[in-house]
């Protein structure tokens, strides 16, 4: 009797590995697993969850091991640990993820012609593109794919984004979309379809992970603003997030915010957002993703601010110092209306997010024209409707905007956004004002407010800074009133001054 084969092995099974494995199993595929430290192997088939399975589901001892189980065209999916979070001041040091290389390496002489191997990490997207052409050259069909949704998601069904080899998508399709999150209204459309070639996959994952560090932050800047401006506590912060859920603002995100502040601390009996240290932790991607940016010349602020107020959190001893040195507003108290003042908040948030948003899909563009993909924006929109972390209502109406204009430049442009923004841009304002005047740090809203400014402003001071550029430098200036292709030069110095 011919050995039983399987439809696809996965190699790394840390939480999200195991998940995956079982979320796989549930759609019925047969699923070989491997793990370099290979009593995870033989603790994961003991669980009474992989045991249910019967013979779904097999493991492996070594990676020849695992390849010989495969069905042929052979598919390896990599979930390979990525490194510990790190307090963000440290990210500098953060090492790329050589872990698979290493595993490619050794895959290579196990596998034939026209075989898959798959990475599902959060990996860097320039190492997927290079990955992808160096195995092309060796036969072999790479995918790199950003799977979004956390441990829940991986069991219930995550959002994948895969790119890579388009030859390898054929192969995979079935399996991933089946094990996918669903949306739309009979629940079908699943949360993954090709982004496109080489690194696509992990640019547009690494892009999620940045606006979920935006939404994180606009959704700490709102949290801060109403306990330091109105001093509310966390049951009614509860009932705020609560009542947000259920508008506009409906998203996995403030859903969970609003059960955090719900959970006491089992220790003291007092609730447990007010006992974890304000020092937020970071993998690498939010960075990534400004680092990015700043390649591209394109103004990813929301990010960038997020990270930069990630790593100033970090710095918890030199804050406690410089908090006994410097002073801010003396007796500033809010004034207003709470209640209308709760309301500003909620849209400041909104209109925020939707600034985060537009300058995601601006890089996105911007870094297709540069690296050579095409990217479907709406498809994007959906694949980001269920499953991941920055699901949201919301990316319907993003979806629609892209489906009405696929070239559309960015997402404030839209109908639908122009009037949310322009509708909420008072209470904004007012929000942004009352933050500064408090001297209540809101760097999300003050950033994103910057944008919109700068961003519908026909004109901008850096006149200025190209006449001081040619001042000091003669590094040239271009007129207002003359074709776009002459410069122009100044000897500032001797000419004749009014
Ligand atoms: C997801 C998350 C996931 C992970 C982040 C956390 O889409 O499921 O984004 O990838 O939780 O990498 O990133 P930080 O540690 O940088 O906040």
């Amino acid at each position: 009797m011919s050995e039983k084969k399987y439809d696809i092995g996965l190699m790394g099974l840390a939480v999200m590995g195991q998940n995956l494995v079982l979320n796989m199993v549930d759609h019925g595929f047969d699923v070989a697993v491997f793990n370099r430290t290979t009593s995870k192997v033989d603790d994961f088939l003991a669980t009474e969850e992989a045991k249910s399975k019967g013979d779904k589901l097999t493991g492996a001892h070594s990676l020849k091991e695992l390849v010989s189980k495969l069905k042929s065209p052979r598919k390896i999916m990599l979930m390979i640990k990525s490194k510990d979070a790190v307090p963000a001041p440290e990210l500098a040091l953060y090492p790329e993820n050589a872990a698979v290389d290493a595993v490619i390496n050794e895959l290579i002489p196990l596998l034939d012609d026209g075989d898959v191997i798959i990475d599902g990490g959060n990996t860097q997207f320039k190492d997927t593109e290079r990955r992808t052409k160096f195995l092309q050259q060796c036969g072999i069909r790479y995918i790199g794919t950003g799977v979004s949704g956390g441990e829940e998601g991986a069991r219930r069904g995550p959002s994948l984004m895969p790119g890579g080899d388009p030859e390898a998508w054929p192969l995979v399709k079935d399996i991933f979309q089946a094990i996918s999150a669903k949306v739309g209204p009979n629940n079908d459309i699943p949360c993954c379809d090709w982004i496109g070639d080489r690194g696509a996959g992990h640019y547009v994952k690494m892009v999620h992970n940045g606006v979920e560090y935006g939404d994180m932050q606009l959704i700490s800047d709102a949290y801060w603003i109403l306990k330091n401006a109105l001093g509310l506590s966390n049951q009614e912060l509860y009932e705020i997030f609560a009542e947000w859920n259920k508008s506009e603002l409906d998203s996995y995100l403030i859903e969970i915010t609003r059960d955090i502040f719900t959970v006491d601390d089992p220790e003291t009996g007092e609730p447990l957002v007010d006992k974890i240290l304000d020092a937020a932790g970071a993998k690498g991607t939010g960075k990534w993703m400004s680092q990015l940016a700043l390649d591209l010349g394109v103004p990813s602020t929301l990010v960038t601010e997020a990270v930069y107020a990630r790593a100033i959190s970090a710095m918890k001893a030199l804050r406690v110092h410089a908090s006994k040195q410097l002073s801010g507003p003396k007796d500033a108290k809010f004034q207003g209306d709470r209640d209308e003042f709760i309301g500003q908040v909620k849209q400041a948030l909104y209109a925020s997010k939707i600034c985060s948003y537009a300058q995601g899909f601006v890089q996105m563009q911007a870094a297709a024209k540069e690296y050579g993909w095409k990217l479907d924006c709406g498809k994007i929109a959906l694949l980001w409707r269920g499953g991941c972390i920055i699901r949201a209502v919301f990316l319907e109406r993003i979806k629609e905007a892209f489906d009405a204009d696929p070239n559309l430049e960015n997402l404030l442009l839209a109908p639908y956004f122009k009037n949310a923004v322009e509708g909420a841009q008072a209470a904004w304002r007012n929000v942004v004002k009352t933050a500064v005047e408090l001297g209540i740090p809101a760097p999300g809203f003050t950033t994103a407010l910057t944008y919109f400014d700068s961003y519908r402003s026909e004109r901008l001071p850096a006149n200025l800074i190209q006449a001081q550029r040619d001042y000091f430098g003669a590094h040239t200036y271009k007129r207002v009133d003359k074709p776009e292709d002459e410069s122009f030069h100044t000897d500032w110095i001797n000419v004749k001054k009014s």
